[in-house]
């Protein structure tokens, strides 16, 4: 399959820069290729529904974290910081957690939560104060992010405008937040502590045992995407960094929702006849028993709405004869170099990703994300993946789109390589950050980045690489990921000539 990309690549190239060069106010795809962000007018009522779902709904998930506060198994028993966070002054917020202030609430004058019109909201967007008292997360409490085409001119007091659906908090500190109230003493404040910003290890609680903390994808185009027959006879977009959640777009929402407290005691305690807590969550017995099992509509809607999300295009374009060059001759260099994975022909061409998992090599990048096994035949998660995924015989990380990848530093799937760019950074200083990460990304000579333990735990010393620690099964400590380098691998582009480097950087950075 990628042979034939390949040899269809270098016919097709004229036709691929044709196509980007000028932008697109000229070019022949301009209805597909439409990057604008989602505006109110543009959607439709369904999206504008599902948007609101995206935003406000918790489906009850909040009585899951109170559980969590008072959990009968004191190593599982975590009081997540929401009290902390919302009391956080609302200038201050941001600095201390990374969240961000909902646009509809204000500064209390008197102290303590903002005050909101709106009695579900709680100051922060995405955690929302349920009936029964307790604060849930909506799924834009992680997707939604700063708009890098209109940062807010104070990042504690952004408008709609100023907040993106789909981008992902780059900045969100969910390591603070799951780990600020666990003791000193608690070995998983380090763990916690290990996150990067923007990460969060989705089964922490939901536990694989392996450390292995991911960005929150940032995801847009998805009309774009390629998408796979999973022997179903439906074709599905593949979603997760490994390409996990790809039986279709309703079971990978309801499998979130799962995982952010739906549908808790129903579906994923134990029960007398599921005694076993990482036995597959059975999603039809799910659907039967729990009143607060996201309705299909909603579910319909939320999809809708996703779909019209668009990459965010850099400003500007090409005007020089010179940029001109520069531009060809970093989509000849980049269809060369990385087309390969990131099509430039054929399906998933205009997100610049062929959607293939990619065996771990010298390559892979760190490999402990993609050794998850909550999705595997007999697992947790087992019926929200496909028997594609199940049957693949190999893991790996799923080949990432580019489109608007100079909003995104860092890179990877842990964020590991890059800097990022200040929160309120104009498109330009964004971009900047976007070409250091660049630089760094083709190169092989990265500087190791290995978290270790500050003191000794246990059996292991001071120094212990985090994953040594964290990545074991509880029952016989076998180690399940030794993976340490957390930004290893993906060195493609680093032998090309300076003057290519330069090229193709400039060239992605308009796609
Ligand atoms: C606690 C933070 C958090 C919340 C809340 C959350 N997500 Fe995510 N989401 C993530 C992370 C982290 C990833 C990356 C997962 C991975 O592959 O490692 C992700 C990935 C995704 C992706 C995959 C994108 C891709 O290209 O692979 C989709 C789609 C998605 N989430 C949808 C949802 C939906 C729908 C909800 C609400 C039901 C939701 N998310 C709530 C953190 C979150
Ligand atoms: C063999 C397949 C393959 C080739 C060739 C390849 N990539 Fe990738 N690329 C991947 C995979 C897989 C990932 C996801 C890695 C991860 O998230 O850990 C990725 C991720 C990336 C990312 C980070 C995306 C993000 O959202 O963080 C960038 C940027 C990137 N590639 C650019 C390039 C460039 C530029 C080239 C050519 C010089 C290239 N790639 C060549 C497979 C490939």
């Amino acid at each position: 399959m990628r042979r034939l990309q390949r040899a269809t690549l270098l016919v097709s190239t004229g036709l691929l820069l044709g196509g980007g060069l000028g932008c697109a106010e000229s070019g022949s795809d301009i209805e597909d290729l439409d990057r604008e962000t989602v505006f109110e007018e543009r959607l439709s009522a369904a999206e504008r529904r599902g948007r609101d779902v995206w935003f406000e709904n918790t489906y009850g998930g909040g009585t899951f974290f109170q559980f969590l506060a008072v959990h009968p198994d004191p190593s599982k028993r975590i009081r997540i910081a929401f009290d902390e966070v919302l009391n956080t002054p609302r200038d201050q917020r941001f600095a201390q957690w990374g969240l961000i202030n909902d646009p509809d609430c204000e500064a209390n004058p008197a102290g303590g939560p903002d005050l909101c019109d709106d009695p579900a909201g709680t100051g922060v967007l995405g955690i929302r104060r349920e009936a029964s008292g307790a604060f849930g997360v909506t799924c834009a409490s992680c997707h939604a992010g700063l708009d890098p085409l209109n940062p807010p001119a104070d990042v504690n007091e952004p408008t709609w405008d100023n907040i993106h659906p789909t981008i992902g908090n780059q900045y969100a500190k969910f390591g603070k937040i799951f780990g600020h109230n666990l003791a000193a003493t608690d070995v998983r404040r380090l763990m916690f502590n290990g996150w990067r910003d923007g990460t969060v290890d989705t089964t922490a609680l939901f536990n694989d045992n392996i450390m292995n903390p991911g960005v929150v994808t940032a995801f847009w185009d998805q009309k774009h995407r390629r998408t796979f027959d999973i022997g179903t006879g439906h074709r599905e977009l593949r979603n997760g960094q490994g390409g996990e959640d790809d039986a279709g777009g309703d079971l990978a929402t309801i499998r979130v929702y799962t995982n952010i407290g739906v549908c808790f005691f129903e579906c994923v305690a134990p029960r007398p006849d599921r005694p076993d807590p990482n036995a597959p969550i059975d999603v039809a017995q799910c659907r039967r028993d729990c009143a607060n099992f996201p309705p299909q509509q909603d579910l319909d809607d939320v999809g809708a709405f996703l779909r019209q999300v668009k990459a965010p295009q850099y400003p500007g374009h090409p005007t020089t004869l010179g940029q001109a060059v520069t531009y060809v001759k970093g989509g000849l260099t980049f269809a060369v170099a990385c087309g390969n994975c990131h099509s430039v022909t054929g399906p998933g061409r205009r997100v610049y990703s062929d959607a293939e998992i990619n065996p771990m090599d010298a390559q892979s990048t760190n490999t402990c994300r993609a050794r998850t096994t909550n999705w595997d035949t007999g697992k947790l998660w087992a019926q929200f993946s496909s028997d594609v995924y199940k049957n693949r015989g190999y893991k790996g990380y799923r080949t990432m789109p580019l489109t608007g990848i100079w909003t995104t530093s860092p890179f990877f799937h842990n964020n590991s390589v890059g800097p990022y760019a200040p929160a309120d950074a104009s498109p330009a200083a964004r971009a900047a950050a976007y070409e250091a990460a660049m630089y760094e990304m083709m190169s092989a000579s990265r500087a190791p980045l290995v978290q270790t333990l500050p003191f000794p735990v246990g059996p292991f010393p001071a120094g212990t690489p985090l994953a040594y620690v964290f990545s074991r099964a509880p029952a016989t400590g076998q180690l399940l990921c030794d993976d340490v380098v957390e930004n290893r691998g993906h060195y493609y582009g680093s032998d090309l000539s300076a003057s290519s480097k330069a090229a193709l950087i400039y060239w992605l950075k308009y796609q």
